[in-house]
Protein backbone atom coordinates (compact mmCIF):
# COMPACT_ATOMS: atom_id res chain seq x y z
CA UNK A 1 0.00 0.00 0.00
CA UNK A 2 1.55 3.66 -1.26
CA UNK A 3 1.70 6.51 1.23
CA UNK A 4 0.38 8.58 -1.65
CA UNK A 5 0.76 9.53 -5.20
CA UNK A 6 3.48 12.13 -6.15
CA UNK A 7 4.44 13.67 -9.62
CA UNK A 8 7.67 15.17 -9.51
CA UNK A 9 8.88 17.30 -12.14
CA UNK A 10 12.54 17.94 -12.84
CA UNK A 11 13.85 14.86 -11.62
CA UNK A 12 16.15 13.62 -13.54
CA UNK A 13 19.32 15.12 -11.65
CA UNK A 14 20.34 17.16 -8.81
CA UNK A 15 17.64 17.81 -6.03
CA UNK A 16 14.83 16.69 -8.27
CA UNK A 17 16.54 13.17 -8.60
CA UNK A 18 16.96 12.93 -4.56
CA UNK A 19 13.65 14.34 -3.70
CA UNK A 20 11.93 11.44 -6.10
CA UNK A 21 14.32 8.86 -4.45
CA UNK A 22 12.95 10.16 -0.59
CA UNK A 23 9.77 10.28 -1.36
CA UNK A 24 10.15 6.26 -2.75
CA UNK A 25 11.92 5.35 -0.04
CA UNK A 26 9.13 6.69 2.33
CA UNK A 27 6.45 4.19 0.35
CA UNK A 28 5.09 6.63 -1.54
CA UNK A 29 4.43 6.05 -5.54
CA UNK A 30 6.56 8.53 -7.39
CA UNK A 31 5.86 9.67 -11.56
CA UNK A 32 8.87 11.27 -12.16
CA UNK A 33 9.36 13.94 -15.23
CA UNK A 34 11.94 15.41 -16.73
CA UNK A 35 13.65 15.45 -20.86
CA UNK A 36 16.28 12.51 -20.20
CA UNK A 37 16.77 9.90 -17.43
CA UNK A 38 20.44 8.77 -16.76
CA UNK A 39 20.94 4.79 -16.17
CA UNK A 40 17.53 2.81 -14.19
CA UNK A 41 18.22 3.28 -10.47
CA UNK A 42 19.04 -0.53 -9.42
CA UNK A 43 16.01 -2.86 -8.01
CA UNK A 44 14.88 -2.18 -4.93
CA UNK A 45 11.38 -1.94 -3.39
CA UNK A 46 11.81 1.74 -3.19
CA UNK A 47 13.15 1.43 -7.24
CA UNK A 48 9.96 -0.07 -8.05
CA UNK A 49 7.75 2.87 -6.51
CA UNK A 50 9.51 4.69 -9.13
CA UNK A 51 8.22 5.50 -12.44
CA UNK A 52 9.96 7.78 -14.85
CA UNK A 53 8.07 9.54 -17.79
CA UNK A 54 9.53 11.99 -21.12
CA UNK A 55 8.27 15.45 -19.62
CA UNK A 56 9.69 18.65 -21.67
CA UNK A 57 7.81 21.58 -19.83
CA UNK A 58 7.98 23.83 -21.99
CA UNK A 59 5.90 21.62 -24.61
CA UNK A 60 2.25 21.41 -24.85
CA UNK A 61 1.78 18.24 -26.18
CA UNK A 62 4.75 16.66 -24.15
CA UNK A 63 3.01 18.35 -20.81
CA UNK A 64 -0.55 16.01 -21.80
CA UNK A 65 1.25 13.66 -22.22
CA UNK A 66 2.96 12.94 -19.13
CA UNK A 67 -0.42 13.55 -17.73
CA UNK A 68 -2.41 10.99 -19.47
CA UNK A 69 0.87 8.79 -18.73
CA UNK A 70 1.12 9.21 -14.84
CA UNK A 71 -3.15 8.67 -14.79
CA UNK A 72 -2.79 5.48 -16.20
CA UNK A 73 -0.18 4.68 -13.28
CA UNK A 74 -2.54 5.89 -10.92
CA UNK A 75 -5.63 7.33 -10.84
CA UNK A 76 -4.57 9.83 -8.09
CA UNK A 77 -2.03 12.92 -7.55
CA UNK A 78 -1.76 13.50 -4.03
CA UNK A 79 1.77 15.48 -4.24
CA UNK A 80 3.38 17.87 -7.15
CA UNK A 81 6.63 18.83 -6.23
CA UNK A 82 8.27 20.87 -9.04
CA UNK A 83 11.80 21.01 -9.43
CA UNK A 84 12.16 21.63 -13.30
CA UNK A 85 14.47 24.84 -13.49
CA UNK A 86 17.02 26.19 -15.71
CA UNK A 87 19.66 29.12 -15.10
CA UNK A 88 21.48 31.30 -16.67
CA UNK A 89 24.45 33.44 -15.62
CA UNK A 90 25.36 36.63 -17.06
CA UNK A 91 24.87 40.48 -16.84
CA UNK A 92 21.53 41.91 -17.15
CA UNK A 93 22.34 43.76 -20.33
CA UNK A 94 23.92 41.05 -22.10
CA UNK A 95 21.06 38.68 -21.13
CA UNK A 96 18.88 38.53 -24.34
CA UNK A 97 15.32 38.73 -24.14
CA UNK A 98 15.23 35.18 -25.55
CA UNK A 99 17.04 34.09 -22.68
CA UNK A 100 14.62 35.20 -19.99
CA UNK A 101 11.47 33.56 -22.11
CA UNK A 102 13.58 30.67 -22.08
CA UNK A 103 13.53 30.97 -18.21
CA UNK A 104 10.74 31.80 -17.59
CA UNK A 105 9.03 29.27 -19.68
CA UNK A 106 10.82 26.37 -17.59
CA UNK A 107 10.67 27.83 -14.35
CA UNK A 108 7.78 29.28 -14.15
CA UNK A 109 5.26 29.09 -16.78
CA UNK A 110 6.06 24.82 -17.07
CA UNK A 111 5.23 25.31 -13.22
CA UNK A 112 2.10 27.47 -13.37
CA UNK A 113 0.85 24.68 -16.49
CA UNK A 114 1.62 21.52 -14.37
CA UNK A 115 -0.10 22.91 -11.37
CA UNK A 116 -2.77 23.57 -13.18
CA UNK A 117 -2.81 20.16 -14.67
CA UNK A 118 -2.91 18.79 -11.09
CA UNK A 119 -5.57 21.00 -9.60
CA UNK A 120 -8.73 19.41 -11.21
CA UNK A 121 -7.36 16.03 -10.01
CA UNK A 122 -6.68 17.28 -6.17
CA UNK A 123 -10.01 19.16 -6.66
CA UNK A 124 -12.10 15.79 -7.09
CA UNK A 125 -9.92 14.37 -4.07
CA UNK A 126 -10.83 16.76 -2.01
CA UNK A 127 -6.83 17.00 -0.96
CA UNK A 128 -3.23 17.46 -2.40
CA UNK A 129 -0.10 18.87 -1.82
CA UNK A 130 1.53 21.71 -4.48
CA UNK A 131 5.69 21.46 -3.30
CA UNK A 132 7.46 23.97 -5.52
CA UNK A 133 10.82 24.38 -5.45
CA UNK A 134 12.35 28.21 -5.95
CA UNK A 135 15.31 29.60 -3.99
CA UNK A 136 17.52 31.97 -1.77
CA UNK A 137 16.59 33.74 -5.05
CA UNK A 138 13.47 33.78 -5.17
CA UNK A 139 13.73 36.49 -1.55
CA UNK A 140 16.75 38.44 -2.91
CA UNK A 141 19.10 39.02 -5.73
CA UNK A 142 22.55 37.97 -6.95
CA UNK A 143 24.27 39.56 -8.93
CA UNK A 144 24.37 38.29 -12.64
CA UNK A 145 21.41 35.96 -11.98
CA UNK A 146 18.68 37.87 -12.78
CA UNK A 147 16.72 35.97 -15.20
CA UNK A 148 16.78 33.32 -12.56
CA UNK A 149 16.09 35.39 -9.84
CA UNK A 150 13.22 36.88 -11.87
CA UNK A 151 11.68 33.63 -12.04
CA UNK A 152 12.10 32.49 -8.57
CA UNK A 153 10.37 35.85 -7.41
CA UNK A 154 7.47 35.17 -9.92
CA UNK A 155 6.91 31.69 -8.10
CA UNK A 156 7.01 33.52 -4.54
CA UNK A 157 3.99 35.75 -5.46
CA UNK A 158 2.21 33.73 -7.58
CA UNK A 159 2.93 31.04 -4.67
CA UNK A 160 1.16 33.25 -2.02
CA UNK A 161 -1.76 33.58 -4.46
CA UNK A 162 -2.40 30.00 -4.71
CA UNK A 163 -1.99 29.40 -1.26
CA UNK A 164 -5.24 31.47 -0.52
CA UNK A 165 -7.52 30.33 -3.05
CA UNK A 166 -6.90 26.92 -3.21
CA UNK A 167 -7.29 25.92 1.45
CA UNK A 168 -10.83 25.91 0.82
CA UNK A 169 -10.34 22.35 -0.97
CA UNK A 170 -8.00 21.11 1.05
CA UNK A 171 -5.28 21.73 -1.26
CA UNK A 172 -1.77 23.00 0.65
CA UNK A 173 1.40 24.62 -0.90
CA UNK A 174 5.06 24.46 0.27
CA UNK A 175 7.89 26.77 -0.91
CA UNK A 176 10.86 24.89 -0.69
CA UNK A 177 13.50 27.79 -0.40
CA UNK A 178 17.26 25.88 -1.15
CA UNK A 179 20.72 27.56 -0.17
CA UNK A 180 23.27 26.59 -2.25
CA UNK A 181 23.03 22.39 -3.06
CA UNK A 182 25.35 20.66 -4.28
CA UNK A 183 23.68 19.60 -8.11
CA UNK A 184 22.87 21.78 -11.01
CA UNK A 185 23.75 19.80 -13.83
CA UNK A 186 25.77 21.58 -16.70
CA UNK A 187 23.12 21.20 -19.43
CA UNK A 188 20.68 23.03 -17.23
CA UNK A 189 22.82 26.24 -17.26
CA UNK A 190 23.50 28.61 -19.37
CA UNK A 191 25.91 31.36 -20.00
CA UNK A 192 24.58 34.42 -21.15
CA UNK A 193 27.83 36.28 -22.99
CA UNK A 194 30.66 38.08 -20.94
CA UNK A 195 33.59 36.14 -21.11
CA UNK A 196 34.91 38.29 -23.95
CA UNK A 197 37.36 40.67 -22.46
CA UNK A 198 36.04 43.95 -24.46
CA UNK A 199 32.71 43.75 -22.68
CA UNK A 200 32.63 46.10 -19.70
CA UNK A 201 30.71 43.05 -17.21
CA UNK A 202 33.94 40.52 -17.83
CA UNK A 203 35.93 40.49 -14.99
CA UNK A 204 33.47 41.05 -12.09
CA UNK A 205 31.14 38.77 -14.47
CA UNK A 206 33.57 35.95 -14.20
CA UNK A 207 34.59 37.14 -10.69
CA UNK A 208 30.91 35.73 -9.54
CA UNK A 209 30.62 32.93 -11.54
CA UNK A 210 33.30 31.34 -9.49
CA UNK A 211 31.75 32.33 -6.42
CA UNK A 212 28.57 30.95 -7.37
CA UNK A 213 30.30 27.62 -8.33
CA UNK A 214 32.65 27.08 -5.46
CA UNK A 215 29.54 27.76 -3.33
CA UNK A 216 27.70 25.16 -5.12
CA UNK A 217 30.05 22.81 -5.06
CA UNK A 218 30.39 23.26 -1.67
CA UNK A 219 26.58 23.13 -0.71
CA UNK A 220 24.46 20.84 1.06
CA UNK A 221 23.87 17.09 0.14
CA UNK A 222 20.42 16.82 -2.04
CA UNK A 223 19.96 13.45 -0.02
CA UNK A 224 19.23 15.62 2.89
CA UNK A 225 16.94 18.34 1.43
CA UNK A 226 14.68 15.36 -0.22
CA UNK A 227 14.30 14.02 3.50
CA UNK A 228 13.14 17.39 4.88
CA UNK A 229 10.66 17.91 1.69
CA UNK A 230 8.98 14.37 2.74
CA UNK A 231 8.75 15.20 6.00
CA UNK A 232 6.92 18.47 5.56
CA UNK A 233 4.66 16.62 3.01
CA UNK A 234 3.84 13.67 5.67
CA UNK A 235 2.42 16.51 7.97
CA UNK A 236 -1.18 17.24 8.11
CA UNK A 237 -0.55 20.97 7.72
CA UNK A 238 2.63 21.48 5.53
CA UNK A 239 4.92 24.76 6.45
CA UNK A 240 4.28 27.10 3.85
CA UNK A 241 7.67 28.08 3.72
CA UNK A 242 10.70 25.41 4.13
CA UNK A 243 14.03 27.11 3.91
CA UNK A 244 17.42 24.68 4.00
CA UNK A 245 20.51 26.58 3.73
CA UNK A 246 23.48 27.46 6.03
CA UNK A 247 23.24 29.78 8.19
CA UNK A 248 25.14 32.46 6.37
CA UNK A 249 22.72 31.76 3.93
CA UNK A 250 19.76 31.82 6.87
CA UNK A 251 21.46 35.47 7.39
CA UNK A 252 21.50 36.90 4.38
CA UNK A 253 17.85 36.65 3.87
CA UNK A 254 17.49 37.98 7.43
CA UNK A 255 19.77 41.10 6.85
CA UNK A 256 18.01 41.61 3.43
CA UNK A 257 14.56 42.14 5.20
CA UNK A 258 16.27 44.14 8.09
CA UNK A 259 19.07 46.99 6.36
CA UNK A 260 18.42 49.51 4.08
CA UNK A 261 18.68 48.05 0.19
CA UNK A 262 21.74 50.11 -0.56
CA UNK A 263 23.91 48.62 2.37
CA UNK A 264 22.54 44.66 1.20
CA UNK A 265 23.40 45.36 -2.38
CA UNK A 266 26.90 46.59 -1.39
CA UNK A 267 27.36 43.42 1.32
CA UNK A 268 26.20 41.08 -1.53
CA UNK A 269 28.49 42.79 -4.03
CA UNK A 270 31.65 42.90 -2.31
CA UNK A 271 31.03 39.07 -1.62
CA UNK A 272 30.36 38.27 -5.40
CA UNK A 273 32.76 40.78 -6.79
CA UNK A 274 35.88 39.71 -4.25
CA UNK A 275 35.89 36.30 -5.13
CA UNK A 276 34.04 35.28 -1.84
CA UNK A 277 36.17 36.82 0.90
CA UNK A 278 34.05 39.54 2.59
N1 LIG B 1 21.36 23.25 -6.50
C1 LIG B 1 21.15 24.33 -5.79
O1 LIG B 1 22.05 24.83 -5.11
C2 LIG B 1 19.79 24.99 -5.76
C3 LIG B 1 19.63 26.09 -4.93
C4 LIG B 1 18.38 26.71 -4.89
C5 LIG B 1 17.32 26.22 -5.62
N2 LIG B 1 17.49 25.13 -6.41
C6 LIG B 1 16.33 24.67 -7.17
O2 LIG B 1 16.20 23.28 -7.05
C7 LIG B 1 15.67 22.74 -8.26
C8 LIG B 1 16.63 21.67 -8.79
O3 LIG B 1 17.88 22.29 -9.04
P1 LIG B 1 19.24 21.47 -9.26
O4 LIG B 1 20.33 22.34 -8.80
O5 LIG B 1 19.11 20.11 -8.73
O6 LIG B 1 19.30 21.50 -10.84
P2 LIG B 1 19.54 20.38 -11.96
O7 LIG B 1 20.36 19.24 -11.43
O8 LIG B 1 20.06 21.14 -13.12
O9 LIG B 1 18.08 19.84 -12.24
C9 LIG B 1 17.15 20.55 -13.01
C10 LIG B 1 16.07 19.57 -13.41
O10 LIG B 1 15.13 20.28 -14.22
C11 LIG B 1 14.87 19.46 -15.35
N3 LIG B 1 14.45 20.29 -16.49
C12 LIG B 1 15.05 21.36 -17.02
N4 LIG B 1 14.37 21.80 -18.09
C13 LIG B 1 13.27 20.99 -18.20
C14 LIG B 1 12.19 20.94 -19.10
N5 LIG B 1 12.07 21.80 -20.13
N6 LIG B 1 11.26 19.97 -18.93
C15 LIG B 1 11.37 19.08 -17.92
N7 LIG B 1 12.37 19.08 -17.02
C16 LIG B 1 13.32 20.03 -17.18
C17 LIG B 1 16.18 18.75 -15.64
O11 LIG B 1 15.96 17.57 -16.38
P3 LIG B 1 16.23 17.42 -17.96
O12 LIG B 1 17.32 18.35 -18.33
O13 LIG B 1 16.55 15.96 -18.08
O14 LIG B 1 14.93 17.77 -18.59
C18 LIG B 1 16.61 18.39 -14.22
O15 LIG B 1 15.98 17.20 -13.82
C19 LIG B 1 15.51 23.92 -9.22
O16 LIG B 1 14.19 24.40 -9.14
C20 LIG B 1 16.46 24.95 -8.66
O17 LIG B 1 16.06 26.26 -8.98
C21 LIG B 1 18.71 24.52 -6.52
Amino acid sequence: MNKGTAWVIGASSGLGLATAEAFAADGWLVVSGARRFGAPLPSTPAAGRLHTLPLDVTVPASRAAFVDAALAISPRVDALIYCAAVLVLGPCEHTGVQEYERVMQTNFLGLVSMVNAALPIMRTQGQGKLILFSSINGLLGIPYQSAYTASKHAMEGYAECLAMETARFGIQVCLVEPGDHRGGSQHTRLHAACADADNPYAASCQTALGVIHRDETGGLPPQMLGQKVVRNANRKRMRFRLRVAKPDQHLAVLLHKLLPARLNFRILTDYYGKGGNT
